[in-house]
């Protein structure tokens, strides 16, 4: 299977291919990201979609138990023996009630899929699930990645689980910013046992951290610029089509971080596409947190584009500049996207253009509140997950969506990842514990004395 499979430079005009096993962090001619590629003629394709369901009965057999192998003839880069797997993936579109989230859209027309199921807690775990797969096969023992927390959690996990193939285990290190890692993640990356360091700076300087430690020793790293996490990640959408009989929605709405979902969802789509599995492709609303917009700002502010590859590097350049320049950092209570240099710039900006896409950003507020809000419906997220029904909220609003659109927003991590956000809210605190003015959807506990008709009084009746 793997001789069909190689590496190639996504800009058009370089296009380099590399050996599958090659270990680069970018193309060694340009610079710019690379892509897992397939040559698809060789492969052989699934007669029909509903091959992969079929494959879900069979719970008995790993590979198949797996959100990520029960497809794995559309990321075919590994034989089946070496495919690392501890059942991630297991993952549904769930429907909520547009109306308790008194959304204006029509019954029916909202899906939320909730990757918060996964073993560690978040999506993170179908991109391990892949780039585990290639580390071992490469004898990579050393595993490294930055993290603003959920990578380091899924990395951790994956890497005290898998043992290379002479029975080595492998050792995960993790960098995480100083201060702002939500304590449900970090518990994940100690627990797991991986070495973490906790770098004296933000995401962005862990990440540029990483990458020179990775050239010096060697690390294999882990963060979505290790193009098979993206090929895990195109599973996430293969599962939202399942869950739509493989009728693709009208839009689909994520969060935007480091861009690794938004970039594997086009990767995912534009394959498709190309193997006539799906009929139309869906548009993409990537949504940022106001305080780390930076794909908003350029996509929006300064019209950056694809343009076929010639997007304009300059501007990205000027503007990362300008930033510096200014000390401008990061800041958001959605710590998993508080980034302001995501490293797939390019490949989201693929796939904005594949998927027709928007990109727009929220407020801390407006990201808090609908957080309640999708905890009232019974699905608990962590912050940033709830930035995808902020932005849809305001895309509906501003008439980008309409209410009669079919819309998947991604639910990317668990509410308990970060129980801090959750309880400062209800209880009406503000980072650092000063008192904050009580929001909308507070649910403080009610103190209350230790006596029977002191507790029926509180509970009073509906
Ligand atoms: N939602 C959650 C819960 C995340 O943890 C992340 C990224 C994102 C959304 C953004 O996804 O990077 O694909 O655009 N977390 C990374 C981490 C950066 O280190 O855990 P993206």
């Amino acid at each position: 299977m793997t001789e069909s499979v190689f590496l190639r430079c996504i800009d058009p005009g370089c296009h380099a291919t590399l050996d599958v096993d090659s270990v680069v962090h970018g193309c060694p001619l340009c610079g710019g990201l690379v892509d897992v590629a397939y040559d698809w003629d060789r492969l052989p394709t699934p007669g029909a979609i509903t091959f992969f369901a079929e494959r879900w009965g069979g719970r008995g057999r790993p590979l198949d138990l797996s959100g990520v192998w029960r497809f794995r003839e559309l990321l075919p880069f590994a034989r089946e023996e070496e495919l690392v797997t501890i059942g991630e993936g297991q993952t549904l579109l769930q429907t909520p009630d547009v109306r308790s989230l008194d959304l204006d859209l029509m019954p029916g027309r909202l899906g939320f899929q909730y990757e918060g199921l996964n073993p560690s807690g978040s999506f993170k775990d179908n991109g391990m699930a892949a780039a585990f797969t290639m580390a071992r096969r490469l004898g990579r023992r050393l595993v490294a990645c930055a993290s603003t927390g959920n990578t380091s959690a899924s990395m951790a996990m994956y890497a005290s689980l898998t043992r290379l193939p002479d029975g080595r285990p492998m050792r995960g290190i993790v960098f995480v910013g100083s201060g702002k890692i939500a304590l449900g993640k970090l518990s994940q990356a100690l627990d797991y046992g991986a070495q973490t360091l906790q770098v004296d700076g933000d995401f962005d300087a862990c990440m540029r951290r990483i990458r020179e430690a990775s050239d010096r020793l060697g690390l294999y790293l882990m963060n979505s610029v290790n193009p098979f996490r993206l090929e895990g990640q195109k599973t996430i959408m293969y599962r939202v089509l399942e869950g739509m009989s493989w009728e693709a929605p009208d839009w689909i709405v994520v969060p935007g971080g480091n861009l690794g979902n938004t970039s594997a969802f086009g990767k995912a789509f534009m394959e498709l596409q190309m193997l006539g599995l799906v009929s139309h492709i869906p548009r993409l609303a990537v949504v940022n947190a106001a305080g780390a917009d930076t794909l908003c700002a350029l996509f929006n502010d300064h019209g950056l584009r694809w343009n076929g590859g010639e997007w304009d590097r300059e501007c990205v350049t000027a503007f990362y500049g300008k930033m510096d320049g200014a000390g401008v950092k990061a800041s958001t209570i959605a710590t998993a996207i508080e980034i302001a240099r995501p490293v797939n710039l390019a490949k989201a900006l693929r796939s904005l253009d594949v998927m027709n896409g928007v990109v727009c950003r929220v407020t801390d507020d407006a990201i808090l509140e609908e957080k309640a809000r999708i905890g009232r419906t019974g699905f608990g997220c962590e912050p940033a997950s709830a930035a995808s029904l902020a932005g849809l909220r305001q895309l509906l609003s501003k008439g980008v969506i309409d209410r009669g659109s079919r819309v998947v927003c991604i639910l990317t991590g668990h509410a308990l990842k970060d129980p801090d956000a959750t309880v400062m809210y209800h209880m009406g605190r503000e980072e650092g514990g000063a008192a904050a003015p009580p929001r909308r959807f507070s649910n403080s506990p009610v103190r209350v004395a230790d006596d029977p008709d002191a507790i029926c009084r509180a509970i009073g009746q509906d």
